[in-house]
């Protein structure tokens, strides 16, 4: 037998109450590894607590770093010459353990890895990351399991590249490479999105000489070192955007605290189409309604900031489950970002995939049932149709879910929804998985 957490849901109410948004995942992971470019402690508050941040702590342990995890709080001392080679299961656990490639590499001279995990919603090659680091200078060797060994004995060099789409993590590799660089380097066609601003901000706080933030045009001037510092992390839209999808879904009025209305305007503005009522409150919150069933906001498609996120782009399908009308959302980002479509269907749904397209036909009701989270995203879309589901649903795949999400049953469950997580025999198949 094996145990496996699953999430119990009875659906069905609306939800009230209030929130405050904890630091952005996609922000404090490639700031934990860009302390390792850092000679000095490095103390990051208001980040969130989340297995991949275990994660990247066991990373940086095992570069030699000294971490404490106090609550929301990290603090982050690497050694006088990190490790420059990390584990394949550690490389394997998420896409994050890519962000470690560029410091090791611009702190050592060296650096090892393999294909990093993460959701699987598409091919998610690395060549941008290696092509630039490349063009910077460094050796790379394919090895013959298929890891890379890269080396820059004599340091980066500055230089110009232009990245052939707005990639978030290779903008935020090439930039912590270029932080120490011999010279100066300009990343063309750069992602913006607010947790790239947010790793430049540190950056720039531990000493870095960076112009061009929030643009897509990131000029770096390389310093010898960087020196320890203190930084607070950005608010998670993302997490904002699941609790407003759950509301425009179910119905109720929640209250956001430490939200940057700014960073989700192009989600707010699809809610309010959809006829949920958006009302910032200074500049730090807002409050999010939605009465009877939401409308069909028609159709639209994801792109890179400031447009329509990806990583929303499941939820605000499942807030339009019930919706009066036809939606569809394409994501011109990933190849495979509605594994969720399935669980709407057990549910009740309709909802139907065709390439890079989710099409939904609202129907009144769902009903509770048994499904699987298949990605990060895609799990929190599944609770989010449990929620609005008359009955009883049970998802398993929580593990995807606890990577992004501190304690989704908790977060709901102080707005009212019935959501319990609790370990489960399971029947472990004589089939290898
Ligand atoms: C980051 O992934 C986020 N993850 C993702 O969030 C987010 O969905 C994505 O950016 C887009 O906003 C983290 O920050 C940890 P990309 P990343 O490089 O960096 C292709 C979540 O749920 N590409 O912008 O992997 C790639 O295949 C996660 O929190 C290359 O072809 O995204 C994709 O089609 C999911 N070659 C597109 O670019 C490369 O070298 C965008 O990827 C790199 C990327």
């Amino acid at each position: 037998m094996r145990e496996m957490e699953v999430l119990t849901v009875n659906g069905g109410r609306e939800l009230f109450g209030s929130v405050r948004i904890p630091g952005a995942k996609n922000s404090v992971l490639p700031i934990m590894a860009a302390a390792v470019l850092c000679r000095g402690t490095v103390t990051i508050t208001d980040a969130p607590v989340l297995s991949d941040v275990r994660a990247c702590i066991r990373i940086l342990n095992r570069i030699g770093c000294a971490v404490s995890l106090c609550g929301t709080n990290i603090r982050i001392t690497p050694p006088a010459n990190p490790g420059s080679s990390i584990p394949h299961e550690l490389m394997r656990s998420m896409r994050s353990s890519l962000f470690f490639l560029a410091p090791m590499l611009a702190r050592t001279g060296r650096a090892e890895i393999c294909m990093p995990g993460g959701c699987r919603l598409g091919a998610r090659p690395i060549d941008m990351h290696l092509d630039g680091l490349a063009h910077m200078g460094a050796e790379i060797t394919e090895k013959q399991d298929g890891s890379w060994l890269l080396r820059a004995e004599n340091g980066l060099k500055g230089t110009e590249i232009g990245l052939r789409f707005p990639s978030v993590g290779a903008t935020e590799t090439l930039l912590m490479a270029a932080c120490t660089a011999h010279g100066t380097t300009v990343l063309h066609n750069a992602a913006q999105e607010p947790e790239v601003v947010d790793l430049a901000r540190f950056l720039q706080s531990a000493g870095a000489q960076i112009s061009g933030v929030g643009t897509p045009e990131l000029c770096i001037t390389g310093t010898d070192f960087l020196f320890g510092t203190q930084y607070a992390v950005c608010p998670d839209r993302i997490t904002a955007a699941t609790v407003m999808c759950a509301v425009a879904g179910c119905g109720g009025e929640v209250l956001l605290t430490n939200i940057r209305c700014g960073d989700v305007q192009s989600i707010t503005q699809l809610l309010e189409r959809a006829g949920c009522s958006f009302v910032p409150l200074g500049k730090d919150a807002a409050v999010i309604a939605s009465h009877g069933r939401p409308r069909a906001p028609g159709s639209w498609k994801t792109g890179v900031h400031p447009d329509f996120p990806t990583d929303a782009a499941p939820l605000a399908a499942a807030a339009l489950l019930r919706a009066e009308g036809e939606s569809a959302v394409t994501d011109s980002v990933f190849e495979n970002r509605f594994a969720c479509a399935d669980g709407f269907c057990r549910m009740g749904a309709q909802a139907q995939v065709s390439g890079r397209t989710l099409r939904l036909n609202g129907v009144p009701e769902l009903c509770g049932a048994h499904v699987t989270a298949p990605d990060l995203r895609g799990g929190a879309a599944l609770v989010l149709a449990a929620l609005q589901a008359q009955g009883t649903s049970v998802i398993a795949g929580t593990e995807h879910i606890n990577r992004g999400y501190e304690n989704i049953a908790a977060l709901f469950s102080r707005l009212g929804a019935s959501v319990t997580a609790a370990e489960k025999q399971q029947e472990v198949s004589g089939m290898a998985e």
